[in-house]
């Protein structure tokens, strides 16, 4: 019997409590809803255990509980501390925060540290909608450009803030964000302006802390949700040019830039019956340096904005973190790095005014987490390693039972890079899910192309019933509204951060036979079926 009525979505999904998943469920436009039900209905009476490559949590095992129990403690015996934690706070946040993390950040991104850059927000969710209520307007802005396929909860805060019907797709290939069609799109609304009669109609005053943008890009450059693409330096660099040019404030949610390591390289291309090549170690990275800088730190190196009011510098990019990737996401407390100026003018955003910075007391305990080390010590002892684990698995399962069906559909035999340049791929479809630079990989998700012309709707129906396994169907990742965008009907996002405890199974048991076997003869007349013979059934645990 299918429970359907505990179903799910991909950052909140079928827990014991019902009211979080109503509440998911309610956010999401209806044909995204059947995408949600028929991926995510878990079933209690299942033989197998259940196995969630859909969720975008931490795994309990990898919560710094221990660590922000010292911090809490730490914090609440030091009155000089505790106190103004427990009163209301300043508007940019609670100021010990706001300067250890500018060091912080400097350190990691190898930038000078600021604190008048840096604001405490309630979370990297919270601050878009606080970005959006400072710095657009729905008569004046014209649209949110999105990188699709997108982290598909941002979304709804968009149309919140009265985006519904202007939320753009712009498609990323292997280096990020396609700049001609964005650049296409932003010029086909300037000329529509220049025609139009009015261009200038406002609900808002900004008023002289703050500023009106005629667009939005919300982008996720590093390790992205859900593609895990990493976005090259020149498209940084040409994304942060056309924003300064069509007036727009990029959006970078860079809440995975911490969590990288070198995943195993595999030197040799191995046959489709070997399945495997040989492993080396790459050579070492500093994983605590950022990969590369951050587009506002690109943008730190430029002159003034033509868009500018004069005496100010608003910029055109925000850094969006977030300690929910970092320590837990019950926290809800991130921060935002920006241009002075715009760090200022987010602060005076109406709700942040009234009390001080979200989560006064949160950012408090992160504080002490961060200034004893026991952060940094979380991110290298226990987060990094135990994803790049789960990374592997997950990769190694790829290239033992998905890598031969896409050869035997005859889609691996021209550019199937098992073990190539970048080293870690399973197939064709898998290469663009783990793009960037070849030597580091980081984030939650793998994200890829089905072998033949399977459905993903489908793939995770027989997931769900043969397996109880769910996954993210790509048709959840579509820029919402945006009917002409691209679908991703075919692609599937794997989410390794989450797992379970389920017992010694993982993502690779369920693709076995038995699994999609059928759907894949279905999808190419029966030719599918010899690749998962052969490829067998792989058992992997995700567990730690
Ligand atoms: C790209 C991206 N942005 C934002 C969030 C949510 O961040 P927060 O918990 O800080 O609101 C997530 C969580 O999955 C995410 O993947």
């Amino acid at each position: 019997m299918m429970a359907s009525s505990s179903s799910s979505t991909a950052e909140t999904p079928s827990s014991n409590s019902s009211a979080p998943q109503a509440q998911a469920q309610q956010q999401q436009p209806s044909s995204t809803r059947t995408v949600n039900a028929s991926a995510m209905a878990s079933n209690p009476d299942h033989p197998r255990k259940p196995i969630n490559l859909l969720r975008g949590w931490p795994s309990a095992s990898l919560l710094p509980t221990a660590a922000l129990n010292a911090a809490s403690q730490r914090l609440l015996s030091n009155p000089s501390l505790a106190t103004p934690a427990l009163l209301y706070g300043p508007d940019p946040g609670f100021e010990p925060l706001r300067g250890a993390l500018a060091a912080w950040l400097a350190e990691f991104y190898g930038t000078p540290s600021d604190i008048e850059r840096v604001a405490v927000s309630g979370g990297a969710s919270q601050s878009v909608a606080c970005i959006l209520q400072s710095f657009t307007d729905p008569a004046y802005t014209r649209a949110v450009w999105m990188v699709a396929p997108c982290y598909f909860l941002a979304c709804p805060i968009f149309a919140d803030a009265g985006f519904g019907s202007r939320m753009r797709a712009v498609p990323e290939d292997e280096e990020g964000i396609e700049l001609e069609v964005l650049e296409a799109g932003l010029r086909k609304m300037s000329d529509e302006e220049k025609g139009g009669e009015d261009g200038e109609e406002r609900f808002k005053d900004p008023g002289p802390h703050r500023k009106l943008y005629r667009h939005i890009i919300y982008c996720v450059p590093s390790f992205s949700n859900p593609s895990g693409k990493t976005m090259s330096l020149r498209r940084r660099q040409g994304l942060l040019e056309l924003a300064r040019r069509y007036d727009a404030l990029i959006i970078c949610d860079d809440v995975y830039d911490m969590l990288q390591w070198q995943p195993t390289t595999t030197t040799s291309t191995p046959t489709p019956a070997s399945g495997t090549g040989a492993e080396t170690a790459a050579a070492p990275v500093d994983l605590n340096k950022a990969l590369l800088p951050r587009l506002i730190d690109l943008e730190r190196t430029l002159g003034p904005s033509p868009h500018d009011p004069p005496g100010k510098r608003f910029g055109h990019a925000v850094s969006n973190g977030s300690f929910s990737k970092l320590a837990g996401p019950g926290l809800r407390t991130g921060w935002t790095e920006s241009a002075p100026d715009l760090a200022h003018g987010l602060a005076q955003t109406g709700s942040t005014r009234s009390g001080g910075a979200p989560s006064q007391f949160a950012a408090a305990v992160v504080y002490e987490l961060l200034v004893s080390g026991a952060l940094a010590s979380h991110l290298r002892g226990a987060l990094r390693p135990a994803y790049r684990r789960r990374h592997g698995l997950v990769v190694e399962a790829a290239r033992r039972v998905l890598a031969p069906l896409y050869y035997d559909l005859g889609q691996g035999a021209e550019g199937m890079l098992v073990g190539g340049d970048d080293g870690v791929v399973a197939a064709t479809g898998m290469v663009r899910s783990l793009a960037g630079r070849n030597d580091v990989f980081g984030g939650y998700f793998v994200w890829f192309r089905l072998p033949g012309n399977l459905k993903a709707e489908e793939v995770a129906k027989r997931c769900q019933a043969e397996e109880n396994l769910a996954i993210g169907t790509g048709g959840l990742f579509a820029v919402q509204g945006d009917e002409e965008g691209p679908q991703f009907a075919h692609e599937v996002r794997l989410c390794f951060a989450w797992g379970g405890r389920g017992g010694p199974r993982g993502w690779g048991y369920a693709v076995g036979p038995g699994g999609l076997e059928d759907a894949a003869r279905g999808a190419d007349g029966g030719r599918g079926g010899r690749g998962w013979e052969r490829a067998g059934r792989v058992e992997v645990d995700i567990d730690e």
